[in-house]
C-alpha cells in the first residue's frame, strides 16, 4: 500500500477508503464528509455512505474502513454509539484496517470504545479512533485524518 502522489511513474498500489456513519442530524455525515475530502487530498481513494445504503463495491475494494456514529446517552453518563445494533450487522470486515470515530456534543464517555468493540468483532484490525466535538467537525475530521495516513503510512 502506498499513500500519495509521487508525481512520476506509480510503483505502489493506492490504498482505497470507505467511511461508513450513522447520523441522526447530519454532524456525523459532514464529518464523513470531510474526512473523505481530507483522504483525497492526502492521496486515498475514498468515498462516504450511511449505515442504511452501504457502498458494498467501495467496502469490498477498501483496504481501510472508517466507521462513524454519534454519541447517544443521557450527556453525562449511560453513553454509546447511536444504532450500535446497525452497525455490529455491517459485512464481515476481515483483513482490514478500521478506524472509528463518534461525535458528541459534552461527552463521550466509554462511546469509542464501544465502537471499537463492535467494528472489531466484524473481523477488522482497529488501528485508532477520535472523538470530534460537533462545534469543530472540521478540525477534528483533519487532525482524525492526519493521524490515521501516519499510521497508514508506516
Ligand atoms: C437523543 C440524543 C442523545 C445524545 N446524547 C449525548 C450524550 O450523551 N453526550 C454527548 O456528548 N452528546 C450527546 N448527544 C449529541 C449528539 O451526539 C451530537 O449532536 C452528534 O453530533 C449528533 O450527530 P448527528 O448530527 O450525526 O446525528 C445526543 C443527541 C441526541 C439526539
Amino acid at each position: 500500500m502506498g499513500l500519495g502522489y509521487g508525481g512520476g511513474a506509480r510503483t505502489e498500489a493506492t490504498v482505497n477508503a470507505i467511511v461508513i456513519y450513522e447520523s441522526l442530524t447530519g454532524n456525523t455525515k459532514k464529518a464523513a464528509d470531510f474526512i473523505v475530502n481530507e483522504l483525497v487530498a492526502g492521496g486515498v481513494q475514498a468515498v462516504a455512505c450511511p449505515t442504511t445504503a452501504v457502498d458494498y463495491q467501495a467496502l469490498a475494494d477498501a483496504d481501510l474502513v472508517i466507521v462513524g456514529s454519534w454519541t447517544d446517552g443521557l450527556f453525562l453518563f449511560g453513553q454509546k454509539p447511536a444504532s450500535a445494533g446497525r452497525l455490529s450487522q455491517l459485512p464481515f470486515l476481515t483483513g482490514k484496517k478500521a478506524a472509528v470515530y463518534c461525535t458528541y456534543a459534552i461527552e463521550t464517555g466509554k462511546t469509542l470504545t464501544k465502537l471499537e468493540d463492535i467494528i472489531r468483532d466484524r473481523g477488522a484490525e482497529v488501528i485508532g479512533g477520535m472523538a470530534i466535538r460537533r462545534n469543530k467537525l472540521q478540525e477534528g475530521s483533519a487532525e482524525f485524518v492526519s493521524r490515521l495516513l501516519g499510521v497508514v503510512a508506516a
